[in-house]
């Protein structure tokens, strides 16, 4: 079953943070040339916010420590951890979790 996320159009910019539609969690939505991500928004070493991360190529970095996520994967190069992503589609401008 699919979940409205949020519209396109709410996006600030690359970005906009939101809420998972059943469980409240913290999602962050990214949107670059390859399309919309959506990914736990908070960081799995200790927790830092990633909304004010930067953003550049495919590649999340965590404000805090700098721990590097590649959004299509939700891996990072630094270390043996992953950033939850979650599937989602986009239509008619809305973004979907599916
Ligand atoms: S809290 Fe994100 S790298 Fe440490």
């Amino acid at each position: 079953m699919r979940l409205r996320l949020c519209r396109l159009d709410e996006l600030d910019g690359d970005r906009l943070l939101t809420e998972h539609p059943d469980s409240g969690d913290p999602l962050l939505v990214l949107r670059d040339s390859d399309g919309v991500h959506v990914l736990d928004a908070l960081c799995p070493h200790q927790y830092a916010p990633l909304l004010g991360g930067d953003f550049e190529d495919g590649i999340l970095t965590c404000p805090m420590h700098q721990w590097r996520f590649d959004v299509k994967t939700g891996e990072s190069p630094d270390m043996p951890v992953c950033l939850q992503r979650w599937p989602a589609e986009v239509e008619d401008g809305v973004i979907w979790l599916v």
